[in-house]
């Protein structure tokens, strides 16, 4: 009989590998608060990065046209020629660098780049070094692949700042590449130029997620890894500034020794991003930017009434975000496991937010919040909450 057919208990099922992906907690706690619900209660939603900005009507639009035009088929597996242009202008004025159009592959939304980038760098073991607090899925797709993620910490006094002493002590010979995430989800940090430049200079391959970029709060907005090294894969997307997050679109950076072998695994996973969402971007890229202007002010004003309103109910912050839009919060008044934390708050209160645990175990007595709701909603759920800490 073929062992592959069996689990890792020996049972017919999935393999080890694929039993053993963590899960995406965020992800877990909106099904969770679907089946709330869908049983008529009403839910505050704090816990995933869902933008409630609507999308620019020029994008809805193109996308409307390309399915009316017939624009829903297959396209060249590295996207459209005219839209890895514009993507490759976007660097150009935002952040002066030049972009072979050629180096760029249109993707469904960030997520895929990862399969791209982690399938193209690793072989079984090696690692990638990925700071703590870290964005979620980040371990668990470098585990499935085959490679050991190995977390550096972050420290939360040090406004989450590199700490290149605890870097270097975690490289070793079997280090293929480092992951940069600049706004950060969950910290909301924002790496300076000079960090990237020593990154930069540290030897082992840069995967840096910039889907947050445009989303800053600070004098100093986040610079693109692309102008900090050679040895850079950069990944972005639509879904966070354009709010797009239903469209899935996104696109990677690829060293040129990398574009043809990224170029295979998509041709075999994934063909082509869908032809609409590809159009609805190009509209996107070359359309007003005016909306992510006043989305950005509005996260503003909203990033404060929670903050404060989250200090005032007992959570500790011990950093205010500068950019994406999240609170990491300790939550040391409420318990020590954070998805338990979570479920009882979903269930006395029916606001949900995310469970620290999603982000690392520095994050693991914290919790998630996300301000990309409305501030109505916010407000509703800081009041949801008031009673627990009084307990
Ligand atoms: C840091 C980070 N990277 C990537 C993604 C995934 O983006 P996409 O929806 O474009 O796949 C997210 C989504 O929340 C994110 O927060």
């Amino acid at each position: 009989m073929d062992r592959r057919a069996f689990g890792c208990d020996g049972e017919p099922g999935p393999v080890a590998r694929a039993q053993e992906i963590p899960p995406f907690l965020a992800m877990d706690v909106m099904s969770d608060a679907a089946a709330l619900e869908r049983a008529g209660r009403d839910v505050v939603h704090l816990e995933v990065g869902e933008p409630d900005w609507p999308v620019d009507e020029h994008v809805v639009e193109a996308a409307t046209k390309a399915l009316r035009d017939g624009r829903a088929r297959y396209t060249v597996t590295e996207g459209l020629l005219p839209l890895r242009e514009a993507i490759a202008a976007r660097y150009h004025a935002r952040y002066g660098v030049e972009v072979d159009p050629d180096r760029i592959l249109v993707t469904m939304g960030a997520s895929p780049a990862f399969f791209l980038a982690w399938g193209a760098l690793l072989d079984e073991g090696d690692e990638v070094l990925i700071p703590d607090p870290h964005y979620a899925c980040y371990p668990g797709q470098i585990a499935f692949l085959g490679g050991r993620p190995v977390r550096f910490p972050l420290d939360a006094a040090r406004g989450y700042a590199f700490d290149f002493d605890a870097l270097r002590a975690r490289l070793g010979p079997r280090t293929r590449a480092i992951l940069l995430n600049s706004p950060s989800n969950p910290t909301g940090t924002i790496a300076s130029r000079a960090e990237l430049d020593r990154l930069g200079g540290l030897g082992p391959w840069i995967v840096s997620d910039e889907i947050y970029h445009g989303v800053e709060y600070g004098a100093e907005p986040a610079d693109t890894m692309l102008r900090h090294g050679d040895r850079v894969f950069v990944i972005d997307g639509c879904s966070k500034r354009w709010r797009m997050t239903g469209y899935r679109l996104g696109w990677i950076v690829l060293p040129p020794a990398f574009v043809r072998c990224a170029r295979k695994i998509h041709q075999n996973y994934f063909l082509c991003a869908a032809e609409p969402a590809q159009l609805a971007a190009l509209a996107a890229l070359r359309g007003p930017q005016d909306s992510v202007t006043r989305m950005v002010e509005a996260y503003d004003r909203r990033r404060r009434v929670l903050v404060d309103g989250l200090r005032r109910l007992g959570f500790r912050i011990d950093y205010e975000p500068s950019g994406a839009f999240y609170v990491l919060a300790g939550a040391e008044h409420l318990g020590t496991d954070s998805v338990e934390i979570v479920r009882r708050i979903l269930h006395e209160t029916g606001v949900a937010v995310t469970p620290g645990a999603d982000f690392g175990p520095s994050a693991a007595r914290c919790l998630r919040f996300s301000y990309a709701a409305a501030l109505e909603r916010i407000e509703e759920g800081l009041r949801r909450l008031e009673p627990l800490g009084r307990r």
